[in-house]
This record gives structure tokens, sequence and C-alpha cells, in this order.
């Protein structure tokens, strides 16, 4: 009989929005056979009541980061890709199966037993750490065999609305990565009509898991905080126009309370 593990209500929401629709490869579809999201149902519900749409948010930024991706990997092969707060999304898994010998190193401080008991790969390093100790971070990223002068792509996916600035600079600065991406909820831009769906959502997931504040950032407050340049920005209206060729779901640039922002290094 197939082993299920049950979730915690926010590790089964982005799996529940996400489906079957950005990764496709038979190892993620058999590593998703052993999650049981049903603890996020709930969640899902109350966010889909809000805003019937909410999945295309999720599946329109896993979409956007990934292509840019395999982008940055056609044309570098040889990049390191670090994933910060990976939990238990299967973008590295997907990520194992499109680039043979790419190296990836997915850091949590939560979720990454489950997920080293479900997989193994040897070039997918599972790190269980929180981004703020950033000593700890870099020494289990080394014994990993992560290499610290060599250039690395680093993912930072559905995060930053939980990291402070402090943090958040602190963790990039130390692991100076040669590009990074990030998806961060607006500070402004956004019309009426987003704002309320935004904010009743990320309130709605704030009161879930009970923290202090959800940190909002702009690209340009991103650029200066991080001391990187930025290569491109996407709203959900054009993340969602490069997915389908057309929008459906976000009819202008201020509908949208998420952005996509790909950065890379000044030196
Ligand atoms: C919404 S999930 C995002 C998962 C995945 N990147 C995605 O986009 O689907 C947020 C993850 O951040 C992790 N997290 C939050 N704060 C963290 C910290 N300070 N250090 C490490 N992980 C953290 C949580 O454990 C959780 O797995």
């Amino acid at each position: 009989m197939l082993e299920s593990i049950k979730l915690s209500e926010t590790s089964a929401l982005v799996l529940l929005f996400l489906q079957d629709q950005v990764y496709h490869s038979n190892a993620v579809k058999e590593y998703l056979l052993h999650l049981d999201l049903s603890a996020g149902k709930e969640l899902h519900n109350a966010c889909n009541a809000i805003w019937p749409q909410y999945a295309e948010v999720i599946v329109n930024r896993k979409h956007t980061i990934l292509q840019h991706i395999n982008e940055a990997l056609a044309k570098n092969p040889s990049l390191q890709i670090i994933s910060g707060a990976a939990g238990l999304d299967p973008f590295g898994l997907e990520l194992t199966q499109r680039h043979k010998g790419l190296e990836i190193y997915e850091i949590d401080r939560e979720q990454m037993p489950i997920k080293a008991g479900l997989i193994n790969i040897p070039n997918l390093h599972l790190i269980a750490c929180d981004l703020a100790d950033t000593t700890t971070v870099i020494e289990k990223l080394k014994q990993s065999g992560w290499q610290q002068d060599e250039p690395t792509f680093l993912v930072m996916e559905g995060i930053s609305y939980y990291l402070t600035p402090d943090i958040l600079r602190n963790f990039v600065t130390t692991i100076k990565p040669r590009y990074a991406i990030f998806d961060h909820l607006r500070e402004s831009g956004m019309n009426e009509a987003a704002d309320l769906i935004g904010s009743n959502v990320f309130d709605l997931i704030h009161d879930y898991i009970k923290m202090d504040k959800m940190q909002r950032y702009n690209a340009l407050s991103l650029r200066e905080l991080l001391e990187m340049k930025i290569i491109k920005n996407w709203s959900l209206c054009a993340m969602e126009h490069q997915r389908i060729g057309q929008n459906v779901h976000f009819p202008s640039d201020d509908f949208g309370w998420v952005d996509v922002t790909a950065f890379e290094s000044k030196g």
C-alpha cells in the first residue's frame, strides 16, 4: 500500500493550488502521490472564497520562475542552484529531471526530513536550517558540496513575505549569488480590487501561521536591499501572458499583488 504523509495546512495549500499544472516529470507525479494534502483543504477553500481563481497566482508564479531558470541554465549549465525555503515544493526534483548533473541545494527549517524520506537523488541536497542563521547555512551548504566561489542561482519563492528586511539582506549578501529570483508581495501599484484580494488572502494565511507581520517589497526596494541589478520584473498580468499567450484573469499590470523579479549581481 502507498505510504501517505499528512501535511500541515500551509504546506498542503501551495500543493493544492499547484495540482499538475507546472511540473510534469514522472518523478514529481510519483512524489506527489505520497503527500496527503487534506489538511490544507479548509485554507484552500477559504482562499477560493476570496477569489475563485487564486490557483492562477500560484501557477503563474511557478511557471515564470521555472521558465526563467530553464533559460538561465540553457545559457550557463554550470550554475549551482540554491532554493531558500523550498519546503515540500517539487521544484528541485523537477529540475533534476530536466538538467542532468545539476547540483541543487534546498534549504528549509521544516519539512526537510519528510522530503528526504521520499526523495533520494544525490544531486538534490536537502538542508534543514533557518535562513536567519547564516553561519550554519554556509557550513551546511559547504558540507553538502556547494562551491562558494562558483556562480550560484538563488531561488527565493514563497518566502520573502516571511523574512524581515534584515534577515533577507543578510542571507542573500552572505550567499552572494550571481543570479536570484524572488516573488514578493507588492508594497504599492495595485488597484483597489487587487489590493483587496491580496490583502484578504495574506491576512488569512497570516492568521493561520500566527506571524507578526507579512513583509511587502517592491522590485526597487528589493534591489536596494539586496544590492543587485534588476534583470526583469513580471506583474501577474505579464506572467499570465507569458504562460498562456493572452490575459484572462489579470487584465492589467495594476490588477496584481504578487510580482516576480529576477536579479543579477553587480560585480
Ligand atoms: C509558502 S512555503 C514556500 C515553499 C516553496 N518555496 C514554494 O514556493 O512553494 C514557505 C516555506 O518557508 C519556510 N520558512 C519560513 N521561514 C523560514 C526561515 N527563517 N528559514 C527557513 N525556512 C523558512 C517554511 O518552513 C515553508 O516551508
